[in-house]
């Protein structure tokens, strides 16, 4: 070993001894004759002090090497070194003298007085410091490009590691529950999860692709025709779909699948796990133990969003009946077309200027929404009950009669010194629109405890979607989610009615993982690839082998994914999934590192049977 003791490891009871210290350089402070260095390795760092000052010598010079000859050698070469050279050490811990501690550093009690420096390496000067906190704000596109500079930071360090943790106790909670971890093809045919696939060329099979999976999704739900009973697999998924903070191409998943349970099971199994996992990597308190449950319908009534950040309340409001016959034209008209009015309070909003309500609009019009309606209440509640005109500010209270106004003031518990707004449109504008208005305000109101995990889970989602521009309904999971036992007689009258048995979980307004029961009889199965709008030949092209697996004792069975990343994230405080990712790609699917992805030579394309039509540009 070319190191007895990592850099994080020393402390004032290891003062006298000779240890051997191997990292890289963070710092370096030349102070003449005196030099200090910064060791740093994965698992901290330790200041040496180099110097040709005999007086720093061990008092009873234990150290046979420590002569002026070696001593001489070492402040020549650590006056040669530079942050980021790669260097071995060799000395005696010493306490540091009484008021030199760094409290900053776990091994700021001592230092270790060089006797022998060596350079194992030199280094380039890094695009960035890799020390302190300047690197955050360096282009993201420099970190990603020079990731393993980027990995050396203490903070990404710090969220590999936590993410190992989260999944060495993902294992262990699961190997104690007799699951068993089994590997599924990453070559595989498609298994649809909504985004598109990416495919991999045949080189043997002219003209035929794989599809790397979306999800193991089928696969497990064979394992359980298998009568393996209990499956977990941290996944490798890939989808071809725009990319967010929170999603990216390839992204690993826990994967999950039990047979003969219930929708209640496996949630009782993840709440449990979460709840443990949260005691052991966060010291932040879980808000509400067991997790609320909230319908689908709820979610979006209350919050206007299916993954609503529970760590605070300012609820959303309905109005829609209220003002349906009032003579604002843009609610009325909205209400007469079948949209939907609502809206949510600003507490404290009222002092807002003019100026800057109107800019609150940038919240809402990425969804679509055309304006923002707002009252302000600068005075007091009558006595009534009621608000006194004088005492609001809004263009809009004009068109309606008193009760109107006051109907709206009530539906939204409005309070003095609150900016009440207000969007109308069909619901899947307003809804979106004023989820994210709400994520704004909570920030700006300070109303978001950072200190909390608020988990909920959302249950009772539609089993299907309609799609406007295609005309047709699709899976709002995937195609194997059960439909509630007594929805699937309206299956085919009544679509857009049927409930799934499916579960989302959410943590702190983020989509963490989600399943359903799975569809485990052939004819069912068959209904519902009917009502997705495929033909028997393409059904049987597509999924021809589930339905057929369905006929040989399929169990009652269902599963969930968690979104490993996400988790990480959270639990890091990261504000986006690539920070706990050790080779994330870009926002438009490019590593940058290795410059993926790349143009192939002519040969292997001929080889895989492939002629490229658009080179694209450079
Ligand atoms: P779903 O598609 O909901 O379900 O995915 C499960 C969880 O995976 C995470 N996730 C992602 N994370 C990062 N980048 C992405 N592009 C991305 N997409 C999804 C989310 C999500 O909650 N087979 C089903 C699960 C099942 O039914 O058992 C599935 O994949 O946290
Ligand atoms: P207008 O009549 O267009 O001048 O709008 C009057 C007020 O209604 C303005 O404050 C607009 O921002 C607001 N507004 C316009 N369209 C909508 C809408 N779809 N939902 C809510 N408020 C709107």
């Amino acid at each position: 070993m070319l190191k007895t003791h990592t850099c994080g490891e020393l402390r004032a009871a290891d003062a006298g001894k000779t240890v051997t210290l191997a990292g890289w350089v963070n710092r370096r402070r030349d102070h003449g004759g005196l030099i200090f260095l910064d060791l740093r390795d994965r698992f901290g760092i330790t200041q040496v002090t180099v110097s040709d000052d005999s007086a720093l010598d061990a008092p009873n010079g234990a150290n046979p090497c420590n002569n002026g000859q070696d001593r001489a050698h070492a402040l020549k070469t650590a006056s040669q070194v530079r942050s980021e050279f790669v260097v071995q050490v060799s000395g005696e811990v010493q306490k540091r003298p009484q008021g030199f501690e760094n409290s900053e550093l776990e091994t700021g009690e001592v230092e270790v007085i060089a006797s022998r420096l060596e350079i194992l390496n030199e280094a380039r000067t890094p695009p960035f410091v890799i020390s302190g906190s300047q690197a955050d704000d360096v282009d993201e596109a420099v970190r990603l490009k020079y990731r393993y500079l980027d990995l050396r930071r203490p903070k990404l360090a710090d969220n590999l590691r936590l993410r190992h943790e989260i999944v060495r106790f993902i294992r262990s909670f699961l190997y104690d529950r007799a699951f068993l971890e089994i590997e599924t093809p990453i070559l595989l045919k498609s298994t649809p999860e909504g985004a598109r696939d990416f495919v991999v060329p045949s080189r043997i099979h002219p003209g035929r692709f794989y599809a790397l999976p979306q999800s193991p999704q089928q696969m497990k739900q064979l394992l359980m025709i298998a009568g393996v009973e209990r499956y977990f697999q941290i996944a490798r998924c890939f989808r071809d779909e725009d990319l967010r903070a929170d999603r990216q191409p390839e992204f690993t998943q826990l994967d999950l699948e039990m047979s003969f349970v219930e929708a209640s099971d496996i949630m009782a199994l993840i709440e449990k796990m979460m709840i443990e996992l949260s005691a052991l990597v966060s010291d932040k308190p879980i808000q509400q133990v067991p997790f609320p449950v909230l319908s689908y319908e709820d979610a979006l009534a209350r919050y206007g969003i299916d993954r609503p950040d529970l760590r605070f309340g300012l609820e959303l409001f309905d109005v829609t009946e209220l003002v349906r016959n009032s003579k604002f034209g843009v609610f009325k008209n909205a209400a007469a077309a079948g949209g939907i009015i609502k809206g949510l309070r600003f507490p404290g909003g009222a002092s807002l200027s003019r100026k800057e309500i109107d800019d609150l609009i940038e919240y809402v019009r990425p969804y679509g929404a055309k304006g923002l309606a707002w009252i302000a209440i600068n005075g007091q509640c009558g006595a009534d009950g009621r608000y006194p005109p004088e005492s609001l500010r809004s263009p809009i209270v004009k068109f309606f009669s008193a009760e109107e106004t006051d109907g709206i003031l009530r539906a939204a518990v409005a309070e003095e010194g609150d900016l009440i707004l207000m969007v109308a449109d069909d619901a899947d504008v307003t809804n979106p629109a004023l989820a994210n208005l709400r994520m704004e305000i909570g920030a700006r109101a300070n109303l978001i405890d950072p200190n909390l995990l608020a988990f909920c889970w959302v249950v009772d989602f539609p089993l299907l979607d309609y799609n406007k521009d295609e005309e047709r309904w699709e899976a709002t999971h995937h195609p194997f989610t059960s439909a509630r036992d007594e929805d699937w007689s309206i299956l085919e009258e009544r679509p857009g009615d049927v409930r799934a048995k499916a579960y989302d979980v959410v943590l702190n307004g983020w989509e963490i993982g989600g399943g359903s029961i799975r569809i485990h009889r052939s004819e069912q199965q068959m209904r519902m690839f009917q009502r997705l709008g495929l033909n028997e030949s393409e059904v049987d092209e597509k999924f021809g082998h589930m339905l057929e697996a369905f006929q040989y004792g399929a169990p009652p069975h269902g599963g969930i994914a968690m979104g490993i990343e996400r988790v990480v994230a959270l639990y890091a405080d990261a504000p986006s999934i690539r920070e706990v990712m050790a080779f994330p790609k870009t926002a438009t699917g490019t590593d940058l590192l290795m410059e993926a992805p790349s143009r192939v030579d002519d040969r292997q394309l001929a080889e895989l049977h492939i002629a490229v039509r658009d080179q694209g540009s450079d």
